[in-house]
Parts: C-alpha cells; sequence; structure tokens
C-alpha cells in the first residue's frame, strides 16, 4: 500500500513537469511566431539597392534617445561613411546602426574595442559608452577595394 502511494506521487510529480515544459515551449513557441526575427524592421534585414530610401538610413545621423544615450543610423559605402563626422558629450553611450549599400566594409573604432562588418542586406549593432573626451577615428577594416585606406569617420566627444 505504502509503495502504491508514492509510486502516485512521483507518477503526479512526472505529468505536472510535463505539463509545466509543454507550456513554456508553447509559451515560447508563440512569442518567437509574433516576433519573427527575419522581419524587415530596423532591427533585421534590408534590401541593400533601397538603403537610400528605407528609414533609418534615409537620413542617416545622430538622434539622441534619452539622457547620455543617442542613436546613430550610419550608411557605408564605397569609400565613405555617412555621416562622417559626429559629435557627443563625453559619458554617451551611442547605439551604433549601420548597413552597406555596396559591399562589405568594416567599422572599427580606433583605441576601443569595437570592430565589426558592415555587411549589405543586413542591419548591424554595436553600443559603446564613450567616457574620454577626444577625437575618435573610425576606420573600415575590411579591405573593400581602391579607396579602402581613405574610407574613415570622426566621432568627437567633448
Ligand atoms: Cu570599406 Cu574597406
Amino acid at each position: 500500500m505504502q509503495i502504491h502511494r508514492l509510486e502516485k506521487i512521483w507518477l503526479s510529480i512526472g505529468i505536472a513537469m510535463l505539463i509545466i515544459f509543454l507550456a513554456i515551449v508553447g509559451i515560447s513557441g508563440f512569442a518567437m511566431g509574433m516576433n519573427p526575427p527575419t522581419s524587415d524592421s530596423a532591427h533585421g534585414r534590408i534590401d541593400p539597392t533601397k538603403v537610400d530610401t528605407t528609414p533609418p538610413f534615409d537620413k542617416p545621423g545622430l538622434i539622441q534617445a534619452g539622457d547620455n544615450l543617442y542613436e546613430a543610423n550610419m550608411t557605408a559605402y564605397l569609400f565613405s561613411f555617412d555621416p562622417g563626422e559626429m559629435e557627443i558629450p563625453a559619458g554617451s553611450t551611442v547605439m551604433f546602426n549601420i548597413t552597406s549599400k555596396d559591399v562589405v566594409h568594416g567599422f572599427s573604432i580606433v583605441g576601443t574595442t569595437v570592430n565589426m562588418m558592415v555587411t549589405p542586406g543586413e542591419i548591424n549593432h554595436l553600443s559603446y559608452k564613450f567616457d574620454k573626451p577626444g577625437e575618435y577615428l573610425v576606420l573600415c577594416n575590411e579591405y573593400c577595394g581602391t579607396g579602402h585606406e581613405v574610407m574613415q569617420a570622426r566621432i568627437i566627444v567633448k
């Protein structure tokens, strides 16, 4: 009798665990269905031939998003970055959203850990907090053609 009751308890626990597990899988599956990761939003893919008419890249530039928080919407192309110069106060965090209009470029900020690839058809993201005032040089670090060496931008932190 005693053993039979224990078995019943364990069986109940097993069934409860199974129900919880299925509920978690079901909920996360539903949540993911609501937010397809490949949507044409500002956080996914983009038509590289329509960058100039796709927000926010139709108006590249710096947008203040909060206290000491900025969003830098940038484009990379042979052989420039747009905008080529940005000014922010020291202590600001900048969320970079950058896409390429042609080939694969690089985006690295000299003297920082910022280093990413800029791929046509994709919006690449990175955040960085600029604590130290100064002039930061942005370089393309993926060979992209004859003008690769001159492809750069400037971030001025005051
Ligand atoms: Cu762009 Cu190298």
